[in-house]
Formats: structure tokens, C-alpha cells, sequence
């Protein structure tokens, strides 16, 4: 077998299994799951109308790079929504199965084992655990950067040594960043576009939250767009996008990958030989999807609704709880143990969080998810809002 299989680690729910073993959680409440990250509202019914009115398409194989009308509503929706030119629909975007098997293949893609120095993928720490994976089974050594409050959770890659900057090949960003939200601002891409552009590694931008956010003025700025506002082509960015958050659709698999086109070529040879073209009733349903934005706009004022109301409630007992820029977590440092607290809260108040510490690796000195918890306000306003109360008055 592939011995790079070896590196991977458990995901963070199996360690979240193992820590409740043998826990008994308080029968006198409703569990409340706060710990996953799968939206849990309703799906439009434009979507699940089109994906049912669709099926004939299941009669033939669909092509890796999907049909042209997907990738033109592709198009048009990041025209709209991050004011960039219209891109080759032919050369530039690439429909996914999710974001995630997208930014796993991509680095296997991407990455160059062929020179005498093994290389390096960066990561944030904490992070989605695909880009582990994704480094190690490419054959390169992951480097996490620690996010913290001290640099207000974006990536320093200042601190990173330039020996590990010559070797790297592949910098994986995630803004709105899971689980803080934060969202990188202009600035911050100028300092990473100019990194780039002097050791020549490939950006990999996951934006897969990018559509919930609590300032409809406001929404998180992307890689492309703001490649676009600092002048610059869009040479080694790939962003990967995705309907699940966005659109209530965790299940239907859909996003794309668009960007710099030599490299998007490249990747889709891959994916011919990865056989991931997208199901054709699913094309259908994301392009109904992706067209419309009134179901995304009322998204976001659910979310909207319960972390207004969430996070003063829980600023009571953890007064550092902050509402995110974006995304749907409370990234919370409660300044106790976040195993202890995650136990507690389980078999106490039949409430499920994760600890932040499953979520990051020890890395130059310290676990930087240590002492965190994450909420994902996931579920309905009245279930989610409930919790944070029954939280603060136990802990009060
Ligand atoms: C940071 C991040 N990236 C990517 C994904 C993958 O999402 P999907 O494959 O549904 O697009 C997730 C899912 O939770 C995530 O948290």
C-alpha cells in the first residue's frame, strides 16, 4: 500500500466519538449537535425542483469539464458577485464535486516531487484536515502557520523561514476561514500575491463560505476579485467555490474551480483520469443554483438572526466570543481545556461542540486550537438559540 496512507490522521468527529465514550449525556434535554459543519436549512425547492425534473440526464455519461452552459452561469455569478471580468468558460472554470475532492486532487496535481528536496504545502493552523491529507499524499511535508487572536487569525508567512518558502509549492487559504471566519482583506492578499510571485507557489483559495456573511454592503472579498482591484492576472490562484453553504445543498456535491488557466488545464487532464465528472441532474440544478440569489439572501439572514442573537448570550460566560466576519462558527476561547468543556457540555447539557484542539496540529511550540471550542450554528434558529441559553445558564 501507499505508505503516505500511514500519515493520515483520524478526522476530528472519530476523536470527538472516542472523547464521549462511556459518557452518559442529561436525558432531561434535546441533543442539540453544534459540531458539525453541514448546513441544516431547508433546501430550495427551485434546486430539488430541477434536480427531479432533470433525471433523464442520468442516460449518459456526463464529461469531466461539464456542459458549457454550467460554466457560463459560473460565469455570470462571479461576474456579479466579485465585479471581475468575464473569464474563458472554455479554459477557466472547472465544475466540482465540492470543494472538497477539488482542493484534495488538486494538490496532487500540483505537486512536483521530482527535485531533491521534498516539498512543502503550507497550511493554516487550524485548518479543514483535507490539506493535511491532500500534502501528504501528494508526497510533500505540510507546514501549519499557527492563526491566533495575537494576528487576528490570518496567516503570517512572514514568520516562515525562506528555506521552507523556496520549497514551497502549494499555499492553502481558506476566507472566510474555517472555523474563525475571519476574512483576509486586500492587504493581506497583496503580501501573499507578492510571496508568490517571488517563490513561484500555487495559491489554492477556499472559499467555500464565501456566501454567509452579516453585512449584505459587505460581502468577503475572493482571491480572483482581488487579484483583479491590484492589477494582476490571475497567474498561479486557483479559488474553489461551492453551492453546499451557500445554497443548502451539502449533499448534491457542486462547486468549481476557477482561476489560472494553464493550471486548470492541467488539473482537468487529471480529473479526466480521476473519473469525477458531475452527474448530470446535478449540473442542471446548479445552474438554477448559482442563477439565483434570493435563497442566499434569505440564508444569510437566518444565520444572520441566530448569531446576533447567540453571541451576546454567550459573551456572558466567554467574554472573548466574538460574532465572525463570516462563515457559520463561533471560534470561542473559553480559557479552560476544550476537551474538559466539550465533555461537560455533552453529558451535562446534551449539547455536542467540537474542541479546537482537534481541529489543529501542535505546531512551533503550541496547538493554537487548545482552550477553543467551535459552534457551528447550524441548525434552526429556535434549536440554536435555545442552546446558547441553556450554555450560559449552566456556566453562569
Ligand atoms: C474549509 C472547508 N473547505 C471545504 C469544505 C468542503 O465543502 P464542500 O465539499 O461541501 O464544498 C468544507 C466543508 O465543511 C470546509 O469547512
Amino acid at each position: 500500500m501507499n505508505p503516505h496512507l500511514n500519515l493520515l490522521q483520524p478526522y476530528p468527529f472519530q476523536r470527538l466519538r472516542d472523547l464521549f465514550q462511556g459518557l452518559t449525556p442529561n436525558p432531561d434535554f434535546r441533543h442539540v449537535n453544534l459540531s458539525i459543519g453541514e448546513p441544516k436549512h431547508e433546501t430550495p425547492s427551485i434546486i430539488s425542483e430541477a434536480l427531479a425534473n432533470n433525471l433523464g440526464g442520468l442516460a449518459s455519461y456526463p464529461t469531466t469539464v461539464g456542459i458549457p452552459a454550467l460554466r457560463e452561469a459560473i460565469n455570470q455569478w462571479l461576474q456579479r458577485r466579485y465585479s471581475i471580468p468575464a473569464l474563458d468558460i472554455d479554459k477557466a472554470i472547472l465544475p466540482v464535486n465540492g470543494s472538497r475532492e477539488a482542493l484534495f486532487a488538486f494538490a496532487q496535481a500540483v505537486v512536483d516531487t521530482s527535485g531533491s528536496q521534498q516539498p512543502v504545502v503550507i497550511s493554516p493552523n487550524p485548518f479543514y484536515q483535507i490539506y493535511e491529507g491532500a500534502a501528504f499524499l501528494a508526497g510533500a511535508m505540510p507546514y501549519f502557520i499557527n492563526t491566533t487572536p495575537e494576528n487576528d487569525f490570518v496567516m503570517d508567512l512572514a514568520q516562515v523561514p525562506p528555506e521552507i518558502l523556496r520549497r514551497t509549492q502549494l499555499v492553502y487559504v481558506c476566507s472566510p476561514g474555517n472555523p474563525s471566519g475571519k476574512v483576509m482583506d486586500i492587504q493581506a492578499w497583496k503580501t501573499l500575491f507578492e510571496l508568490s510571485d517571488q517563490y513561484g507557489f500555487v495559491i489554492a483559495s477556499d472559499e467555500c463560505y464565501s456566501e454567509i456573511y452579516f453585512d449584505e454592503a459587505n460581502p468577503p472579498v475572493g482571491a480572483l476579485q482581488a487579484a483583479h482591484q491590484l492589477g494582476r492576472d490571475f497567474s498561479r490562484v486557483v479559488m474553489f467555490s461551492s453551492l453546499s453553504k451557500r445554497s443548502n445543498v451539502p449533499g448534491m456535491r457542486s462547486g468549481f474551480v476557477t482561476g489560472d488557466a494553464a493550471l486548470i488545464e492541467k488539473f482537468a487532464l487529471y480529473r479526466t483520469y480521476h473519473g469525477c465528472a458531475m452527474n448530470p441532474a446535478v449540473q442542471a440544478a446548479s445552474i438554477v443554483a448559482w442563477n439565483d440569489e434570493a435563497h442566499v439572501i434569505h440564508n444569510r439572514t437566518l444565520y444572520s438572526e441566530k448569531f446576533h442573537a447567540v453571541t451576546p448570550v454567550l459573551q456572558q460566560i466567554w467574554p472573548q466570543t466574538q460574532l465572525p466576519d463570516a462563515a457559520f462558527y463561533l471560534w470561542i476561547n473559553t480559557q479552560q481545556d476544550d476537551t474538559l468543556v466539550a465533555r461537560q457540555l455533552y453529558q451535562d447539557l446534551h449539547i455536542t461542540v467540537l474542541p479546537g484542539s482537534f481541529l489543529a496540529r501542535e505546531a512551533h511550540g503550541f496547538n493554537p486550537g487548545k482552550n477553543f471550542i467551535r459552534m457551528a450554528l447550524v441548525a434552526s434558529p429556535v434549536e440554536t438559540i435555545e442552546a446558547a441559553h441553556r450554555i450560559r445558564d449552566y456556566l453562569k
